[in-house]
């Protein structure tokens, strides 16, 4: 196993908190995986995503980025690493085009940017001002910018937030790919359906703790319900009965209601993770401000 990030004992307060932003976390992230930062608004996901890029320096604990000390690292840190913030911000008065060439005469490591404006769909438009962009276009060039410089790491604040389904599959489907091609990922989110999709660890972050590191089914597994429900249509009237999991293959009630009914519908007793976010989170909707 090899430990991209290794995080310990990390804390953090801004200036003119009177708590702790981020209260001793510790965790690490895997070479290759996609690692997610959960949590409702005011959590801490994004200073602790700050922390990790470098644009917060004055912390507690030991960050090690790639085996050494992340302090030891220089401007030449931001070569290997991608970073899509949460509130793009771009040059509304340039075009898509001139952003990305602002952007990429930053770094030594350039991406085939017009490559990349194709597969997010945005070939098209990339003479147009930014200015004139839809949200969702926005935040699809807002992830070019992030791989403008072929990065080993992607930090990515929210990357899915306010997209319609489309064009949030498409920066799915774009995470997912750069995993394919070795790549590691830190993604910070409230919205569980990115994290099933995407995640291999989560943690999840309350007023700055963390909780343990664990994978979305052994969380599921964990605090999932190990019951079966059944939906029976008979004469026109549903009726519904769950089983337990166990043995369910021996049941004899359910092989004869199985037999016996006219089954509708079936499902595992599975806890969604949106669940599980509330029961992990405490049930806070927004934790502070935001
Ligand atoms: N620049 C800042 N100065 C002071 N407090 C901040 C600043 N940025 C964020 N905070 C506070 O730190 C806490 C964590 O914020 P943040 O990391 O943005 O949470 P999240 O990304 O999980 O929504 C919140 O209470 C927020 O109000
Ligand atoms: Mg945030």
């Amino acid at each position: 196993m090899n430990k991209f990030f290794e995080i310990n004992n990390l804390e953090y307060r801004y200036p003119k908190a009177q708590n702790q932003t981020i209260q001793n976390i510790s965790f690490f992230v895997e070479e290759g995986t996609i690692f997610g930062i959960l949590g409702p608004s005011g959590a801490g996901k994004s200073t602790t995503q700050k922390i990790l890029t470098k644009l917060i320096t004055d912390y507690q604990g030991e960050i090690k980025f790639m085996g050494k000390d992340l302090r030891t690292y220089k401007k030449d840190f931001y070569e290997g690493i991608g970073v899509g913030f949460e509130m793009p911000v771009h040059f509304n008065k340039l075009t898509a085009m001139e952003n990305l060439k602002y952007f990429a005469s930053l770094y030594q490591n350039k991406a085939d940017y017009e490559g990349l404006l194709r597969t997010v769909g945005l070939y098209e438009s990339k003479d147009m001002e930014v200015g004139q962009f839809s949200k969702g276009m926005k935040v699809r060039l807002n992830f070019v910018r992030a791989m403008l410089n072929n990065p080993k790491v992607l930090f990515l604040d929210e990357p899915t937030n306010g997209l319609d389904p489309s064009n949030a599959k498409i920066i799915k489907n774009l995470i997912l790919d750069f995993q394919k091609q070795g790549g590691t990922v830190l993604i910070s989110t409230h919205l569980m359906g990115d994290v099933e999709q995407l995640c291999d660890q989560v943690v999840f972050m309350t007023n700055g703790k963390l909780s343990p590191m664990a994978s979305p089914r052994d969380l599921k597994l964990q605090y999932g319900k190990k019951e079966v429900k059944a939906e029976y249509l008979n004469d026109g009237k549903l009726t519904s009965k769950i089983y337990p999991m166990d043995n369910l293959g021996k049941n004899p009630e359910f092989l004869k209601d199985l037999n016996e009914e006219k089954l509708e519908t079936i499902h595992s007793g599975e806890t969604s993770l949106e669940d599980i976010f509330i029961i992990i989170t405490g049930g806070q909707a927004d934790a502070k401000n935001d």
